[in-house]
């Protein structure tokens, strides 16, 4: 088949969109390596707005790609290969052939042609640093607790195979062979070209010169007959499934949830719309406090509650999913503040009571906004969470410190938790660590609208038990937060700190109330031992008791 563009028969036109053309030759990179006789063919081709516009509607149809005005030039370079193989020498044909029952098999290549699929092995390896320090040993201690060690972990924008085959690197890597560990790894994309080279895992010396010392001879071997080629072992490759998956679909054909969803790299190609859609559908296909892993230059910010931000793009799905409720009675300028903190008695007394806690003095009076509010998040170590609506913050703490910080005129409010004030070397980030979690959960109130200048705080946690291998971890946690928030100049407006149990609160974002529950020994104990794991299941089963009534007191 040979179409010709009859908008470009007359001489005039073709002069035109030769000497556009040639310019383009030498301006566009891409160009330059064109060679004299491709360029000839090349010259009765040119994208005309009208059909840009419509490369642009259909791709966003098709894909969810939004294609900037800036990127004319490039689909034109990217859709005229296309043109060449099927002889076809006028976009405005190829684009009417795409469009047609004829040439439905061609919606693949023109998909393929349009996206774009940088990546590398072990790109952003902070994220593969946060697998084997912080999601995998949590994966682990849950599946000391329930038996069942099983990992799913989904990669879902995977291109040619880098990051699929880095995460199964970094799954050999911590879960040794023979362990019984059933782990699956779901690489998807869009694209069926990226895909066969992901699936070929074959790759050259130069891309596997990303990878750190040790790693290559470990995982790939050398192709038989290739020409310094290598290709990934069976260890890694049997680890993963390849599949077409176009992310703006309705809906996917998965039917399990991961633990893990890698979603990098490719939000930045949607509009905000398209973001918010695939985002929340990531939310049903996330277990409960499993994470979402995005890339450097993308963010949940305003798209989504499902989710809180651990920093470093790492989102873990909230253990209630529940979508929050605006209601008119919670809005700032009507609703009542807690009255001013006051300074907790020393001893809270209490005959023993249900689920852990010690019942102390009566139970404190809600404000019609607090008792109205019933959307609860819960945080474990290393979380921050900040909110601008009215929600019920909640987190478990042994020796572990939590931060309320507010700014009470913007109506934003957030809350952290950290294990320990610093690491030891300074190299190391991670949210369990105070001066890392301190300065995300400012960084987050200042992002969602808070003035620097007006947050105050409130501080609990930091028991001091001397059952611990650790009794001082507690009063260091405190130390550090006062000196840290002293230093930044925010007022401490009340503090709970360094009793002899752990404690349960509940911090409302809008109120600034603090609930606390004080725990009994036998909880204190678990929570204390392994804060860092347990916190996870401990916190669960306290959440569904909530609805008992307890006694406690406010701050
Ligand atoms: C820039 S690459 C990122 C690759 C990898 N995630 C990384 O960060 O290195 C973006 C990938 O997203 C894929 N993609 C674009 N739109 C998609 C969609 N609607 N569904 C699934 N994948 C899509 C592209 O084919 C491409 O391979």
């Amino acid at each position: 088949m040979r179409t010709q563009c009859k908008s470009l028969r007359s001489h005039d036109q073709k002069a035109t969109v030769q000497k556009r053309f040639v310019s383009l030759c030498f301006s566009n990179p891409p160009y330059h390596r064109l060679k004299a006789s491709k360029v000839t063919s090349l010259l009765d081709i040119s994208l005309t707005e009208r059909d840009f516009k419509t490369v642009q509607k259909l791709i966003y149809q098709l894909a969810g790609i939004s294609l900037g005005d800036s990127k004319q030039v490039m689909v034109q370079g990217r859709l005229s290969k296309r043109m060449r193989k099927l002889n076809i020498d006028c976009y405005g044909e190829y684009i009417k052939f795409v469009q047609s029952a004829e040439g439905a098999d061609e919606v693949t290549n023109f998909i393929n042609a349009l996206t774009t699929n940088k990546t590398e092995f072990f790109r952003e390896s902070h994220h593969f640093d946060f697998l084997a320090k912080t999601a995998f040993p949590e994966i682990e201690e849950r599946a000391r607790c329930s038996g069942e060690r099983k990992l799913r972990i989904w990669c879902s924008a995977a291109s040619t195979g880098e990051e699929p085959y880095t995460i199964a690197m970094a799954v050999r890597q911590h879960f040794s062979a023979g362990q019984g560990w059933d782990v699956r790894i779901l690489a998807s994309d869009i694209d069926t070209d990226v895909l066969h080279t992901a699936e070929t895992g074959i790759y050259s010396q130069e891309r596997l010169d990303d990878l750190p010392p040790g790693l290559q001879k470990k995982y790939f071997e050398r192709e038989a007959h290739g020409n310094e080629t290598f290709r990934a072992k069976d260890t890694l490759r049997e680890l993963i499934t390849f599949r077409r998956l176009n992310l703006h679909d309705d809906s996917w054909p998965i039917n399990t949830t991961f633990d893990i969803i890698f979603c990098r790299n490719v939000l930045i190609y949607f509009d905000a719309p398209t973001q918010q859609k695939v985002v929340t559908h990531f939310g049903k296909y996330l277990r409960q406090d499993g994470y979402l892993i995005l890339g450097h230059s993308e963010s949940l910010h305003g798209m989504s509650d499902q989710f809180n931000a651990l920093g470093i793009t790492v989102y873990r799905k909230l253990t209630d999913p529940a979508p929050l409720q605006m209601n008119t009675a919670f809005r700032p300028q009507t609703a009542t503040l807690a009255a001013p903190a006051k300074r907790f008695p020393a001893a809270i007394e209490a005959p023993r009571g249900d689920h852990g806690y010690r019942k102390n003095s009566a139970p404190a009076k809600e404000t019609q906004a607090e008792s109205d509010c019933d959307v609860k998040h819960s945080i474990i170590v290393g979380d921050v969470l900040v909110s601008d609506k009215p929600v019920w913050i909640t987190t478990l703490l042994g020796s572990c410190v939590a931060v309320c910080l507010y700014d009470e005129a913007a109506g934003i409010a957030g809350m952290n938790h950290f294990m320990l004030p610093a690491p030891r070397e300074s190299s190391t980030v991670c949210n369990r660590y105070g001066v890392h979690s301190m300065e995300l959960l400012i960084n987050s109130l200042m992002a969602h609208g808070a003035d620097r200048r007006r947050l105050k705080a409130k501080v609990f946690g930091g028991c001091s038990a001397e059952h611990s291998d650790f009794p001082h971890i507690g009063v260091s946690n405190v130390d550090f937060a006062s000196n840290f928030l002293k230093v930044e100049g925010i007022p401490v407006i009340a503090q709970f700190t360094n009793q002899g149990t752990g404690m349960y609160i509940e911090f409302h974002t809008l109120s600034q109330k603090v609930r606390v529950r004080l725990l009994d020994r036998k909880t204190t104990e678990v929570v204390s031992r392994d804060e860092q794991t347990k916190a996870v299941t401990v916190q669960a089963s306290i959440d569904r008791t909530a609805d008992v009534t307890l006694f406690e007191n406010a701050y």
